[in-house]
């Protein structure tokens, strides 16, 4: 007959011993389990006589009662110390930094027109903007654009297919149009379609897209204009000349830029000039306000009396200025961005690396008076 003492201890022993579950689960197998230690010893009260059975039954379900104890307190003190190892294994740092959170930033593009746009607006002008797909009239006729001109043949020029007029629309080649569309108001055969008509005087600048059939290091299909126009009486050239200079100046954020102005051929204009700034091209970065070349950065006139009686004007009441031009080459050139069309390639790299903060909106208040 099994000692109990030993066969207690010994379970005890092994009880103690096991380190995690499944140790201790083969321990309740080998002892309480269909033919374990203490299954057994359970099992051969049957064959006792009644005297030892009442002698040796107690003593054995005494000995099964403390064995489901203690497995059942071992098994309470592994679940714990598990928990324990867990919580330590996987406990938080509230300390860390939060990982960063990804977020948008303003295109170089949208950025420098708001610059632009906050320094016309200090000079009283208003925002202006036309359709994208544009007549042929507002983008080339109205403009005095002889009917032969070469801007319009297909290899600048985006046309559509024709409309059940017969007409065939364009995609803007530049913002001009928007000055007819402004000026039209005040001509009554002009159709209900024409927004944003004013009354002289007029002091509009329009930002907006514009298209051409162009793809280079300095040239992409689609780019961004502003249009400026200015109409009142007795406007000449020297309040053209004041209102670009003043406007470089603020751009690029310091008096030192150098302007010239060049003849040049609009059809829209005249007499035509286009501005030029002062830089630097030498280490094939181009330096405004310093060195000694000149570089053209936008078109400009007196708006040509043809453009001024297409749009129901007289031009011995009214006379005006205009200028033209183009937002992502001003921002390549005051932000160093080396290739325009990286500039509409939607890399996200590019942008994160370009892109402005939407918190930082230029206006007088952020330095740009
Ligand atoms: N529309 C011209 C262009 O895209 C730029 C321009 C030149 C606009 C002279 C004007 C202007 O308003 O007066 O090349």
């Amino acid at each position: 007959m099994t000692d109990i003492t030993t066969l207690e201890a010994d379970i005890s022993a092994a009880i103690a011993a096991a380190a995690d579950a499944a140790a201790l689960e083969a321990v309740r197998v080998s002892a309480l389990g269909k033919s374990g230690s203490i299954s057994e010893l359970l099992k051969s009260l049957g064959g006792m006589s009644p005297d030892e059975r009442r002698e040796q039954g107690p003593k054995i379900n005494g000995l099964r009662d403390r064995i489901q104890a203690a497995i059942a307190s071992r098994k309470a003190d592994l679940e714990a110390a598990e928990l324990d190892a867990r919580l330590a294994a996987e406990r938080v740092d509230l300390t860390l930094p939060a990982p960063p959170r990804r977020k948008g930033s303003v295109h170089p593009t949208m950025q420098v027109m708001d610059e632009m746009i906050a320094v016309f607006a200090e000079m009283g002008f208003s925002v202006a903007e036309g359709p994208d797909i544009e007549t042929d009239f507002n983008n080339f006729t109205a403009l005095n654009f002889p009917p032969k001109h070469p801007a319009r043949e297909m290899h600048d020029t985006f046309f559509l297919p024709e409309d059940e007029h017969g007409e065939r629309k364009v995609l803007r080649t530049h913002t001009s149009p928007v000055q007819v569309r402004v000026m039209h108001a005040v001509n009554e055969k002009v159709p209900a379609w024409v927004a944003n008509g004013q009354e002289p005087p007029i002091r509009v600048i329009v930002p907006g897209r514009t298209f051409r059939k162009d793809s280079d290091q300095t040239h992409t299909p689609m780019f961004h204009q502003i249009e400026g126009l200015v109409i009142d009486k007795g406007i000449h050239m020297g309040h053209l000349k004041w209102t670009l200079e003043t406007f470089i100046a603020r751009f690029f954020e310091t008096s030192a830029v150098e302007t010239r102005f060049r003849p040049h051929h609009f059809p829209f204009t005249e007499p035509s000039a286009e501005m030029d700034v002062k830089c630097d091209r030498s280490g094939g970065e181009v330096k405004i306000g310093q060195g000694e070349d000149w570089l053209e950065i936008l078109g400009c006139g007196m708006v040509h009396p043809n453009v001024l009686r297409n749009c129901g004007l007289d031009p011995d009441v009214w006379q005006g200025f205009a200028f033209g031009c183009g937002v992502d080459r001003l921002g390549v050139l005051k932000y160093g961005m080396p290739d325009l069309r990286d500039m509409f390639a939607s890399d996200a790299r590019w942008l994160a690396h370009y892109g402005f903060s939407a918190f930082a909106a230029p206006n007088s208040a952020t330095g740009l008076s």
